[in-house]
């Protein structure tokens, strides 16, 4: 684990398909005092959430496993605390599916603020497409332990840490309710998170002052999306065209807001929803 101090507005992705993401414009200090982990955070959507949370005073406990992507992770720690927010940040080195590297993360955010974790974002996500015919059971249980599986241990880990008021939000996806070829697996878990909203902001709520969240994106440029197959990637190009707010792919930039907004006390009202930030390709 480090807390790096350099500065850099570095590209999010290690690809260069999306820069880093940036907050556009000056954000409520809403979250001042309050501490989030965000798994997945060094790269893509995850990086834009780091960053739209701690521009909102929140500190933030910066995950990653792959090595490859430390050096941007200690690049957005450097950015939020360059923010003048008075937020912190740390990396953490750690798989979500592994219970000692949930307990890193658990144990990170406790020591980095208030000795309380109020944000919980699971964004940490494999996307890996395979038609019916190709599943392998390795390959099922690799995709649902980071993508459902992680969300439920980790979520029952950091539950005693979690103040009234804490915030759960998870970044499923429109893949749970579309029917994209290839996606068996990865519809399936995605799917599955919103059963998790659902049951807990039932579960979580009264008794404990939780609020749960599922954002769905549509496509996004990120390294998932483009680590596709060309065949998919063209696939999908009309849908994307005829997306209804615009004619384009999502960005990292417009899906980090809408979690700041959960993130928030003005979402109180808002639990166990879905909120489609896919530009109305899917309304729902
Ligand atoms: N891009 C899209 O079109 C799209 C659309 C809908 C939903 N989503 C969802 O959005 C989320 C973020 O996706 P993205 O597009 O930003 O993906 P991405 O650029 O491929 O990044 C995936 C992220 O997940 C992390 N991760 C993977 N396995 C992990 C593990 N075992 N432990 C900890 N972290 C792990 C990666 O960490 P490292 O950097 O360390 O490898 C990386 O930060 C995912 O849940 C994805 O399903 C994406």
């Amino acid at each position: 684990m480090t807390g790096a101090n350099e500065t850099s507005t570095t590209n999010g992705n290690t690809n260069g398909h999306t820069t880093m993401p940036t907050t556009e414009s000056p954000r409520p200090l809403n979250l001042t005092g309050k501490t989030a982990i965000v798994t997945g955070s060094a790269r893509g959507i995850g990086a834009g959430i780091a960053l739209e949370l701690g521009s909102r005073g929140a500190n933030i406990v910066v995950n990653f496993t792959s090595e490859s992507s430390r050096s941007n992770a200690e690049k957005i720690v450097s950015k939020i605390e360059s923010l003048a927010t008075g937020a912190k940040a740390v990396t953490v080195h750690a798989s979500v599916v592994d219970k000692v590297g949930q307990q890193a993360l658990i144990d990170a955010a406790l020591k980095l603020g208030s000795g309380h974790i109020d944000i919980l974002v699971h964004n940490a996500g494999n996307g890996d497409d395979r038609y019916l015919t190709d599943i392998t059971e390795e390959f099922y249980d690799m995709q649902m332990d980071i993508n459902l599986k992680a969300p439920i241990f980790l979520t029952q880990l950091a539950l005693p840490h979690i103040p009234r008021g804490g915030r759960v939000i998870i970044v499923s996806s429109v893949s749970a309710r579309m029917g994209v070829p290839q996606q068996t697996v990865y519809a399936a878990s995605k799917a599955a998170t919103e059963a998790l909203a659902r049951v807990w902001a039932t579960e979580l709520g009264q008794s404990r002052g939780i609020t749960v969240n599922c954002v769905n994106p549509g496509p996004v440029a990120t390294d998932m999306y483009y680590a596709s197959d060309q065949s998919f990637i063209d696939a999908l190009k009309p849908m994307i065209d005829s997306t209804p707010a615009e004619a384009r792919i999502g960005e990292v930039r417009d899906i980090a807001p809408l979690v700041g907004f959960l993130a928030s006390e003005e979402s109180r009202w808002v639990t166990g929803s879905v909120v489609s930030a896919s530009g109305g390709l899917l309304f729902f």
